[in-house]
């Protein structure tokens, strides 16, 4: 079952049938301001941090589903009906109205057909202002004139969400609206930066401030009290819960499109004035939405694809593109999953994020480098979540600071001890860097210096050197890194116990560092690290091991994890994808590992992370025994580690399997098979429900997860082959036997690179 088709010209999903099992989401906004909408219009829209800077409030995870949102209502003044031009939250029959969301890039369009009368609402975030556009058309495709209104609607929040979730005491009586000139203005009282407005191109006739004046008492966003009668109540109010409501009444000839341009922004009234009196001008409304058109083009024009899979094709040259780099500028806290409770930088998926794409994105890829080399511990590992601003003199990204006491930490207080390091955070940086170099030729990246989070500091080369100390310091009894209080798997919790696929990451970040240190001549650097890449290869060939596959790591207690005796976590993905890529498996028994993992845990949506599924908990391997079978970590298909089997595969040759792999879980193939993905299908998600779920393959969580960058770099380095080196642009594709080539526009290191691929074999 489908719900909708890729528009590849527009670069647009468009969602034809607009009752979805789930929220589809779209981000909205390039810079400070951002909105993550869905289907119907639900969502919320926040300013540099969804935790502290709330800007409009949203009710996660409730019914009606996902609420409320940025939405717009139409009423016919001559019969009283109204309807909305998203789907929701009126929800008029759809076998009366018409309803078609398209998610574009960085836009998302809502259209209704009702009635003789044709709708839309472009939502988007002009690349200039922090402000929310919404811009509204209304046609009239009957032959006889019509008298309507339209009106707005949108929830404010406090700007602390967990003020605004936990403490009313707080949030209700500090935030007050008030109404003047066309403007609404909600104000934070507590708060120095606290406001907000909401005001149209248009002299309003009617508004609304006061939430439940506007809704009414024992109603919804569905059938708004006001919506009804056709007459807002003026509600301005200080103290309560506030709303946007600015409404029109107007008349509209057949033939004849009315538009209308809703403006929901950051700061005071004053800048409200501003900006309506720049986007009153529709040519400039035409001109932000333009501009976001070319900023998409550019990011695309880095790098085409044209190859014999069409669903490749979908995704590379545009929504796995678009969603490494929406987790490249937001990081992974605003989604409907993960609705703002946290900020700042997770360590080890901001690492691997900025590794991903540093062709489409250098400048962020690189500051996103900077903020984690200064969130390193001059020990050599990097604080797990933390916010780039704690080392910010910028005064206004600090969090709120509420008059009841609630202890404000030291600088001191956020560095973490080791027994809340996790083994591979900072592991991922090395190549992150040698990455970032080898796409732009910055040698001298590695000199820049930056503070440790602890105090101190150093440059990026020795930033690098602790960080490979710190793994090779952090051993167990059999010489195998430490698990310490996760390894990329987070519900992987071995403590003193040891984890292999560590010592294969550190063996894949010493080669990255050694390619390094040749370049500029560390002589000093080459010998130590030299050494220290032949114990850890050693002690990878003499440990790691068993038989047919790779060992996952030990308990604390020696115990094997991962091995061919047991019945539950024979074998897991991560170890052995690791141990092709990093070097240490070799031809023979590569090949031999990643048959096993074939064998074991391939389904027909991807690559389980392992298997059989845990059914004992079992504290001395952590909480993934405690997971349900077949979700997340136990035993799922987790994305993010499948591009791992497809770049390990193609490393041993194996285009074929690789390509099969890809294509079981590549998102666009699955837009027909929505009545068991659920979930969208131009955004790969965190997990799909493994085999020993009875919802085997139902997808969770989009957007906001590593498989984005992961998924575009193994695809496009890997099985197209194309990766930049110091001093070249390497070709070297692992294609199916079936292809008979491909194209590639590549403008990255080598300006305007056209590839062309043939298979001699073909
Ligand atoms: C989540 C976390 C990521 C972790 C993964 C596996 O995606 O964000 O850090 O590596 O789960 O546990």
């Amino acid at each position: 079952m489908k719900y909708g088709y890729f528009d590849q010209k527009n670069r647009e999903y468009v969602i034809d049938h607009v009752n979805l099992p789930t929220s589809w989401t779209n981000y909205l906004g390039l810079k400070d301001m951002v909105a993550v909408v869905n289907h119907t219009a639900g969502g919320y829209a926040f300013y540099k941090t969804p935790q502290y800077h709330r800007i409009t409030r949203f009710r996660p995870n409730g019914v009606p589903m996902d609420r409320p949102g940025h939405y717009v209502y139409i009423r016919d003044d001559e019969t009283g009906e109204y309807w909305s031009i998203s789907w929701q939250p009126v929800g008029k029959p759809l076998d009366q109205a018409k309803y078609v969301c398209r998610h574009g890039m960085s836009y998302t369009t809502y259209e209704c057909d009702y009635n003789d009368i044709k709708a839309s609402q472009t939502l988007m975030i002009p690349i200039k202002d922090p402000v929310e556009l919404w811009d509204v058309k209304i046609e009239n495709k009957g032959d006889k004139k019509r008298k309507l209104s339209v009106y707005s609607y949108c929830e404010f929040s406090y700007h602390h969400i967990d003020m605004d979730n936990q403490n009313f005491q707080m949030s209700l009586y500090a935030a007050g609206s008030s109404y003047e000139d066309g403007i609404i203005q909600e104000d934070l009282y507590y708060e120095e930066f606290g406001f907000q407005y909401f005001t149209a191109d248009f002299t309003p006739d009617e508004y609304d401030t006061v939430r439940d004046s506007f809704i009414g008492p024992y109603r919804t966003e569905t059938n708004p009290l006001a919506v009804e009668k056709g007459k807002c109540t003026s509600s301005a109010e200080l103290g309560g819960n506030h709303c946007g409501v600015l409404g029109k009444h107007f008349e509209v000839e057949p033939g004849q499109e009315m538009r209308f341009v809703f403006m929901l922004g950051e700061g005071k009234r004053e800048e409200g004035r501003k900006i309506r009196a720049k986007y009153q001008d529709f040519a400039a409304v035409d001109a932000a939405f333009n501009e976001l058109h070319e900023f998409w083009e550019n990011k695309f024009a880095n790098l085409q694809v044209q190859t014999p899979n069409a669903d490749m094709d979908t995704m590379l040259n545009t929504w796995n593109l678009y969603q490494a780099e929406v987790n490249i500028m937001f990081s992974r806290f605003a989604s409907f999953i993960e609705v703002g409770g946290r900020t700042g930088l997770g360590y080890r998926d901001t690492a691997q994020d900025a590794m991903t794409i540093p062709l489409s994105n250098p400048d962020q890829c690189r500051l996103r480098i900077e903020q984690l080399m200064q969130g390193l511990v001059s020990q050599g590992y990097g604080l797990h979540l933390f916010d780039p601003a704690w080392f910010s003199d910028d005064e206004k990204q600090k969090p709120f600071s509420s008059p009841t006491v609630i202890p404000q930490p030291k600088g001191s207080d956020m560095v973490h001890g080791i027994e809340d390091a996790c083994s591979d955070d900072a592991l991922w940086l090395i190549p992150s860097v040698t990455e970032y170099i080898k796409e732009t030729g910055n040698l001298s990246f590695a000199d820049q210096v930056i503070g440790y989070a602890d105090g101190g500091e150093g440059t990026i080369w020795e930033h690098m050197q602790r960080i490979l100390d710190f793994s090779a310091e952090q051993i167990g009894s059999h010489g195998v890194c430490k698990g310490l209080r996760a390894d990329w798997n987070d519900c992987l919790n071995l403590g003193g116990g040891e984890s292999a696929m560590v010592t294969f990451l550190h063996l894949w970040a010493l080669n990255h560092f050694l390619e390094l240190a040749e370049i500029r001549k560390d002589e000093e650097a080459i010998k130590k690290y030299t050494a220290m890449r032949d114990t850890v290869k050693e002690t990878c060939d003499r440990e790691l091991w068993d038989g047919d596959w790779f060992l996952r790591g030990f308990t604390k207690d020696g115990r094997k994890i991962g091995t061919h005796t047991d019945p539950e976590g024979k074998i897991h993905l991560e170890s052995n994808a690791w141990a092709v890529i990093s070097g240490a498996a070799g031809q023979e028994k590569g090949t031999k590992a990643m048959d096993s993992v074939y064998e074991y845990l391939e389904t027909s949506y991807g690559i389980m992370l392992n298997g059989p599924a845990y059914s004992v908990p079992d504290e001395a391997i952590g909480f993934v025994t405690r997971v349900y079978p077949g979700l997340k970590e136990n035993a799922s298909v987790f994305s993010h580690p499948n591009p791992w089997t497809w770049a390990a595969e193609c490393m041993l040759g194996r285009g074929d399997r690789a390509m099969k792999s890809y294509m079981e879980l590549c998102p666009a193939r699955q837009n027909n098979l929505i009545e068991i993905r659920k979930a969208e299908p131009y955004s790969y998600c965190q997990f799909i429900a493994g085999k020993d779920h009875s919802a085997f393959g139902r997808a969770h969580h989009p957007f906001m997860t590593g498989t984005g960058g992961w998924a575009y770099f193994a695809a496009t380095h890997f099985m197209l082959g194309v990766r930049p080196d110091y001093d070249a642009l390497v070709v070297d594709p692992c294609i199916p036997a079936e292809w008979d080539g491909f194209q590639m526009q590549d403008a990255g290191e080598m300006q305007n690179t056209e590839i062309d691929v043939e298979n001699p074999n073909m």
